[in-house]
């Protein structure tokens, strides 16, 4: 790994150790969910699904075209993507075992000939400049401090033209209370997320990446009550990271998760970013 090996470590650390209570507590993947719309969704697993479909629907897929997913996770958003529009995906994610996951999960469906896994890092990513014509990333760029680095490397696996649809956090406001504040820092270093951008500074890291911010949506509002429902869910699997947790270490992860959800400082960003079809195009 050639980017910022140790910091790699330690967010696919958090996976080979999570991923199983993650995915049992969040509909099977690794996300939140959109609870918004005129018939909201009922459970978790529903609002997964949603929160999924949301973003693979803005990545305006083809038959028979080619979609990267990063920051795959279990490969579950991949597989469904590429199973609703007919599309190549490739995935790739910082953790060995989620990639056996993927790979298991696409051949029990009877995929593995139109997707693929790697562990690969987002910054430096092992496939040709202009391959693919869309990409997702649904709650991993969050884990990259230098969003422009991350939104750079993307850039150059598009094809001029195509699109990324990013869902990351974004602070809305100054969080003054400090209570509010330790909330924020105990989720980040339990799940090793990088420190919330306002709009203002996500649009202008997208900018310096070379690429053209075409939406920037704030779901929030919508996806907050996804972690009282996953604490929840997290409570009742308990007994996944039995043997990887102390019940105080879980209990405190499980309640900063909780208590995240309540800081309405923080939205929950869709950002649309597109890479010029000329070199030259503003
Ligand atoms: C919260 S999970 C989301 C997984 C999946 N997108 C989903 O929604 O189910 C974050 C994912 O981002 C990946 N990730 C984080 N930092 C990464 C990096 N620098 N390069 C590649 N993947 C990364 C993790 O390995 C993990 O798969």
């Amino acid at each position: 790994m050639t980017v910022d090996g140790s910091a790699a470590d330690s967010v696919r650390d958090v996976y080979e150790r999570l991923t199983d209570l993650m995915a049992r507590a969040m509909g099977g993947y690794l996300h939140g969910g959109y609870f918004g719309g005129p018939r909201p969704a009922t459970t978790m697993a529903e609002a997964a699904d949603r929160l999924t479909d949301l973003v693979v629907e803005r990545c305006e897929l083809r038959p028979g075209q080619r979609l990267l997913d990063v920051g795959c996770g279990n490969g579950k958003a991949t597989l469904r993507a590429a199973a609703a529009h007919r599309v190549r995906a490739s995935g790739i994610t910082l953790s060995d075992y989620q990639v056996r996951l993927s790979r298991e999960l696409a051949a029990q469906r009877g995929m593995a000939d139109s997707v693929d896994f790697w562990v690969a890092d987002m910054r430096d990513m092992p496939f040709p400049e202009a391959l693919f014509d869309a990409a997702l990333a649904i709650e991993s760029v969050c884990h990259v401090p230098d969003r422009t680095a991350a939104y750079r490397e993307i850039g150059r696996v598009l094809r001029p033209g195509g699109r990324v649809v990013v869902t990351d956090f974004v602070l809305r406001r100054p969080i003054e209370d400090p209570a509010r504040k330790a909330v924020v820092q105990a989720s980040n270093d339990n799940f090793e997320n990088a420190p919330v951008l306002t709009r203002e500074e996500y649009q202008q890291a997208v900018a310096d990446a070379g690429l053209r911010v075409a939406e920037f949506t704030d779901i929030g509002d919508e996806v907050w009550p996804s972690f009282a429902a996953v604490a929840d869910n997290m409570r009742r699997a308990r007994d996944v990271v039995a043997d990887r947790m102390s019940d105080a270490e879980f209990r405190d992860m499980v309640d900063s998760l909780e208590r995240f959800g309540t800081v309405t400082e923080i939205g929950y960003a869709v950002v649309v970013a597109r890479k010029p079809a000329q070199p030259r195009e503003t």
